[in-house]
């Protein structure tokens, strides 16, 4: 392959070598798709989804809009594991590695469609056999083994609508999930793998179940990961491989239910503005077309490519680019279970060159903590087989985008930086990389049938290359139908901002080449690590702790995982003493109270908050205290001056 060269302006074009075997080829090959679904987007995705996927029976009408509420592929009849097993399994692919997992203490399997299949059907028995049933809601709640996506496969082939909780949730934010959806089981492990230890999930599964506080479930089916000791509940909990061993040989097979394409396939919780976290409504044809159109427009899938997306599946870029999108496109989905450093930090590259890796999809935050380490880690292994590199979740800065691209791709491989949320289902801005010219740091153009706009706080366009809102003008295949339970706050979160269309919540700023550039969130919302976290949530889990009277929550900017949590916390009377431990305590009851990914970076201990005179607190200051420990602009309505002296003289009490 030909070198890809960068110009004098920062911009990369794909090399001909390798516009020469993508799907879509050069920047018109991207403008004619753009066209075709803007004109009509009707037909176009009407098109697509005739061609990509299965269909028990045809739509009447490709989509049904009345804002907020969108209807994908009317009345059609589809289902997402048939689409990505059993198609699979009667075609030249039967044979073909499916899922290709490594667990972190090194084994090794490679589940090929018909296996996969098999195993889908055999746990969908399961399932059956306990009386579950379309319409059902189950809680998957499990580490990165194939298990994870066995379980998820086979609740997609009967209609129970599963919600993947991340194991690095509390037993505290899992319960409020298992609540907040009604489910009726809950699939879990002994434990998992991460970092040479044991992450016990059984036991924060008891806990959330404990005292009758999630009288629905009625099922806990434990997968045998560990093989630690845990304790059973009988009548509640069973064994997967007792069950799995209790079915009759015709097990081996399960029929696909016909669901409507407008079938709730998952909802998946992710933080809003307020201290409840929201779950994010994704059906079953509109979704499944999406993650699908993707994996060929934007990783240019071949059939030949073993793509790996290192997310975990408990987010939303595990559920679209690790389980459904990959499968559904027939590709070999790499799983790993467990650290990017353990037991060296050259495991990623190491799993690169050991499984000859060709597309390899990660987040900037994994990026930089491994820059970090130097170069000799990546170098020590053969990145030969990679031709496509990817980028997700936070922006990518310039540094860590051009070492990605000189030390991982060896400048042979473009990357795409895909912008996309929970909420959007599959990626939204994104280049093609045969046909989109890099820029460093931009997602780039919108995906066909994408209509991105950049407004001001009344909603007006902005002048070409200001800063505004994002928002999105069109639906989309893979966009959030509703928030399960709140249909007020769905409507009042996304679409009362700027009328008819969706307020993604991002500042950003499109150039004069139409590429945009995303700048972050405008809202309460903290990335960390590329994982969403609400201010609020962290600011109700401390208050929540005796000592605290109150406490104000914002991102900090952080060199590795983008933003960090720093806390602001007044202590009640006759708690003022013992700062550093009390530090320590509250960063580990943050932790236990939301999970481990939350811990507080830093726990800043002041007499009072500043408040405007209406009482809120100004989390802007409190954000510039952080970010640069001056503070500027209008304080004119601070309620009390000498509290910001205060905090900026202040340094970290942890
Ligand atoms: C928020 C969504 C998309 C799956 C992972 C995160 C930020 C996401 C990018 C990107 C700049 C990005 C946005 C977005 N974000 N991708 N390529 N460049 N920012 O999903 O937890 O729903 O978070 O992540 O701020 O709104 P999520």
């Amino acid at each position: 392959m030909s070198t890809t060269e960068k110009d004098p302006h920062g911009v990369y074009p794909p090399s001909p070598e390798f516009v020469r075997h993508a799907h879509v080829q050069g920047i018109d090959g991207y403008r004619d798709l753009y066209r075709r679904a803007e004109q009509d987007p009707e037909a176009f995705w009407g098109e697509i989804a005739s061609e990509q996927i299965h269909w028990f029976e045809k739509w009447t009408r490709v989509l049904d809009w009345q804002p907020p509420f969108a209807h994908w592929f009317v009345g059609a009849k589809t289902n997402v594991s048939y689409n990505c097993l059993d198609r699979h399994a009667a075609s030249h692919r039967k044979n073909k590695i499916a899922i290709l997992w490594e667990g972190e203490p090194g084994e090794h399997r490679h589940i090929t469609y018909q296996e996969l299949l098999r195993l889908v059907c055999r746990f969908a028995n399961v399932l059956k056999a306990r009386g579950l049933k379309a319409g059902d809601r189950s809680i998957i709640y499990m580490p990165m083994v194939p298990e994870l996506a066995v379980a998820m496969l086979a609740c997609a082939r009967l209609g129970i609508t599963h919600s993947v909780v991340f194991g690095g949730f509390s037993a505290e934010a899992l319960k409020a999930r298992i609540q907040d959806l009604g489910a009726s089981v809950v699939i879990t492990c002994d434990g998992g793998y991460r970092r040479g230890k044991e992450v016990a999930l059984k036991p924060a599964v008891d806990e959330a179940l404990a005292a009758g506080e999630c009288p629905t479930i009625k099922d806990v089916i434990v997968y045998k990961r560990t093989g630690s000791n845990v304790s059973m509940t009988s009548g509640r909990d069973s064994w997967w491989h007792e069950l799995d061993a209790a079915l009759p040989d015709s097990a081996d097979f399960c029929p696909a239910v016909e669901l409507d394409s407008e079938h709730p396939l998952y909802v998946l919780y992710t933080s809003g503005t307020t201290g409840k976290p929201k779950g994010i409504l994704h059906m079953t044809g509109g979704y499944l077309t999406h993650v699908t159109a993707t994996m060929k427009w934007v990783f240019d899938l071949k059939d030949s490519d073993t793509f790996w997306c290192s997310a975990d599946i408990g987010w939303v870029t595990g559920h679209s680019y690790v389980v459904y999108g990959p499968l559904s496109a027939g590709a070999t989905t790499l799983m790993y279970e467990g650290a990017p450093d353990y037991p060296q930090f050259d495991r990623f590259w190491k799993i690169i060159a050991r499984h000859r890796v060709n597309t390899f999809y990660t987040s900037p935050t994994a990026i930089r903590a491994l820059i970090r380490q130097g170069d000799q880690w990546p170098e020590a292994h053969d990145l030969s087989s990679l031709r496509l590199l990817g980028s997700v979740g936070e922006p990518i800065n310039p540094a860590a985008w051009e070492w990605y691209y000189r030390v991982i791709g060896k400048g042979r491989c473009p990357i795409v930086d895909t912008w996309w949320q929970t909420e959007t289902g599959g990626m939204l801005i994104a280049p093609m990389p045969g046909a989109v010219p890099l820029k460093p740091g931009s997602g780039t153009l919108p995906m066909p049938g994408v209509i991105p706009d950049i407004v001001d706080f009344h909603g007006y366009p902005v002048e070409p290359g200001r800063e505004g809102f994002l928002i999105l003008r069109r639906p989309w295949p893979g966009m959030i139908r509703n928030i399960w339970g709140d249909p007020e706050r769905f409507k009042e979160q996304y679409w009362t901002k700027v009328p008819g269309a969706y307020f993604t919540g991002d500042a950003a700023r499109c150039d004069s080449d139409g590429y945009y550039w995303i700048l972050g969130r405008v809202d309460d919302v903290m990335n960390v690590s590329g994982h969403r976290l609400s201010t609020m949530e962290v600011e109700s889990a401390l208050v929540k702790h005796p000592f605290v009277a109150e406490a104000a929550v914002v991102g900090k900017p952080h060199e590795i995982t983008g933003q960090a949590v720093c806390c602001f916390v007044t202590l009640k009377k006759g708690h003022a003493s013992e700062h550093e431990k009390l530090g320590k305590e509250l960063r580990q009851w943050v932790a236990h109270e939301i999970g481990a990914f939350a811990r507080p970076e830093e726990i800043r201990f002041t007499d009072a908050l500043p408040k405007t005179r209406s009482g809120k607190i100004m989390r802007r200051l409190l954000r510039e205290i952080v970010s640069s420990n001056t503070v500027s602009g209008d304080v004119t309505t601070l309620e009390d001056l000498s509290v910001i002296a205060n905090l900026a003289a202040q340094t970290d009490e942890d």
